[in-house]
């Protein structure tokens, strides 16, 4: 019986894959007067089989966001990847476009191995302050998992854009290993041989951290003094904005401040949260922040989409997967499933995310065990579910539920997880290449349902430009919570650490969030922060 089932599956496989096929090669040819000539090349040069079935509409270069300059060769992702989404995206304004490129030119002109940042490094050395230096610069330290080292070098590069300052990534825990170059014709990435060779074991108590001068006087804050302390301030300060950082450190998201820090060279920042929201409570960036998205809700979508391009060994990792396992369905369904590694396999939590995901019509419902199956008509749809997750449980009980069991709708869903760990290994290689491969794939799914509180999942749901369903977390673990899950009020990623201290009240804030129209509370951690896109 079973026998005569899977020939009958596998031959409707074939057909659907051929179908797909067929359709898709009609896409390309119905709509390659439709592209630039740019998309028809790399739509030509694809196994046409793997094509999303609308990508062939798709811009290669996402309406400006990356220009044509880049050799292909060193990274097949940055135009290929707009075959593989199902979902265009928002369209980034002109300014953002603008500033881009202007952006660009600064890294050139001031980046590694040129004179200016030869100059800088000496001006370093000596520890002393150039009244007016030529190139400004932010080192963006990265630890932590890797979703949080994302959204660091994110937010890192927006204050970048904001501020004027050359973007230098410490290439730390892989970071020199996961990603394409996403500046033309320089690098980002910090060299060896920076003159800080502790820095990245600064922490709350290092001196040179802007909260500890302000606090020891070293250097003016907060308007005190602001001027006229402008004659001592260093060459360099580290930014703390860690999980620990002080009230001082949290001055960085203050006007007065930032006035100040924009005379200092050289800054190196640790954050391991995305703290983009923090900068949209600073005044002076308001104007340029306004302009650049005027779709708030899409600040990360852009910027992330701009920087992150996986090298060519995670991109093969991404689209074999992809090809072989998500392109011949349908839809295709993300869920990521956070875990820590010594929590036990939760029943509750898998009932929660069936519960979701058949309450909302993500999933189908199944029938009860023996119940006549439906006629063949109905199965040519079909669905890819991949799971993300260290471990294993949660898909291989929702792969059996959907074997063992028809679906009510007659579907055919499959599940898939490329890889379990069992528990976080942040650091080794092969993971930290795995776990970029599970984050992008996931941003190529049509529909997420993630886990609170989970960088990996804002990550791959801002690059993909989806509002998730988030899984609200239970109060009480042997209870399932009703609602299950929410649809998340936008794809931003959530800062778990914002600051408390009102810049302009110069006083302690209940909730900072109260006085700007499009940020609110996150729906997975109350007292963080989220943009928004429409004012609450
Ligand atoms: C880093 O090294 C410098 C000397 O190069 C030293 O003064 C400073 O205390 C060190 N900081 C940390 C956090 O180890
Ligand atoms: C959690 O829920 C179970 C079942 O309703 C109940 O027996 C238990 O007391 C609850 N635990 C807590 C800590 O509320």
């Amino acid at each position: 019986m079973q026998e005569v089932m899977d020939s009958k599956r596998r031959s409707w496989m074939v057909s659907a894959v051929l179908t797909a096929v067929v359709v898709t090669t009609m896409l390309i040819l119905g709509g390659r007067n439709v592209g630039s000539p740019g998309v028809w090349t790399a739509v030509a040069s694809f196994r046409q089989g793997s094509l999303h079935p609308t990508a062939a509409h798709h811009d290669r270069l996402h309406n400006g966001l990356f220009i044509d300059s880049f050799d292909e060769e060193s990274c097949h992702s940055r135009y290929q990847s707009a075959m593989y989404r199902g979902n265009p995206g928002r369209r980034p304004s002109a300014y953002l476009i603008s500033k881009l490129r202007r952006h660009e030119a600064l890294q050139r002109r001031c980046g590694p191995g040129t004179a200016a940042y030869s100059n800088a490094l000496e001006q370093l050395k000596s520890g002393k302050r150039n009244a007016s230096p030529e190139c400004a610069y932010i080192v963006s330290i990265s630890y932590s998992g890797l979703g949080n080292r994302i959204l660091a070098a994110a937010s890192a590069f927006l204050y970048a854009v904001l501020t004027h300052r050359v973007l230098l990534v410490d290439p730390s825990n892989e970071m020199d290993d996961l990603f394409c170059e996403p500046f033309p014709d320089t690098t980002w990435l910090l060299p060896r041989g920076f003159p800080m060779t502790n820095y990245t074991s600064f922490g709350v108590d290092t001196a040179e951290s802007y909260g500890n001068m302000v606090r020891n006087k070293v250097i003016g804050s907060s308007g005190v003094a602001a001027d006229a302390s402008t004659a001592r301030l260093p060459a360099f300060a580290y930014v703390h904005l860690h999980n620990d950082a002080t009230v001082e450190d949290n001055y960085f998201f203050c006007d007065d401040d930032q006035r100040l820090l924009r005379r200092i060279q050289w800054l190196a920042m640790r954050t391991d949260s995305y703290i983009v929201p923090g900068l949209f409570l600073v005044q002076a960036f308001q104007d340029e922040l306004d302009l650049m998205f005027p779709e708030r809700d899409a600040v990360f979508h852009h910027i992330g989409r701009y920087l992150f391009h996986p090298n060519n060994h995670v991109w093969g990792l991404v689209t074999r997967y992809y090809d072989a396992y998500l392109a011949a369905a349908q839809q295709r369904v993300g869920i990521q499933v956070r875990v820590f590694g010594v929590q036990p396999n939760s029943p509750e939590l898998l009932e929660q995310i069936t519960s979701c995901t058949q309450k909302q019509k993500l999933l189908p419902e199944v029938l009860a065990t023996g119940a006549p199956t439906t006629s063949p008509a109905s199965r040519a749809r079909s669905k890819a579910v991949l799971v993300t997750s260290l471990k294993s449980w949660y898909y291989e009980k929702l792969k059996s539920m959907y074997w063992e069991h028809a679906a009510v709708t007659g579907e055919a869903v499959s599940v898939h997880q490329p890889s379990h760990e069992e528990y976080q290994r942040s650091g080794a290689r092969s993971h930290e290449h795995k776990a970029w491969a599970e984050i992008y794939l996931l941003s190529l799914t049509d529909v997420l349902v993630t886990t609170g509180m989970s960088t990996f999942g804002y990550v791959a749901q801002g690059l993909g430009g989806v509002r998730p369903w988030v899984l609200y977390k239970s109060t009480n673990s042997s209870v399932v919570p009703d609602p299950p899950c929410g649809w998340d009020v936008s794809m931003e990623p959530c800062f778990h650490k914002p600051p408390s201290y009102d810049c302009r009240l110069k006083q302690w804030a209940a909730d900072i969030s109260k006085d700007v129209p499009y940020i609110q509370h996150c729906d997975d951690l109350s007292w963080g922060l989220k943009l928004v896109g429409r004012n609450k």
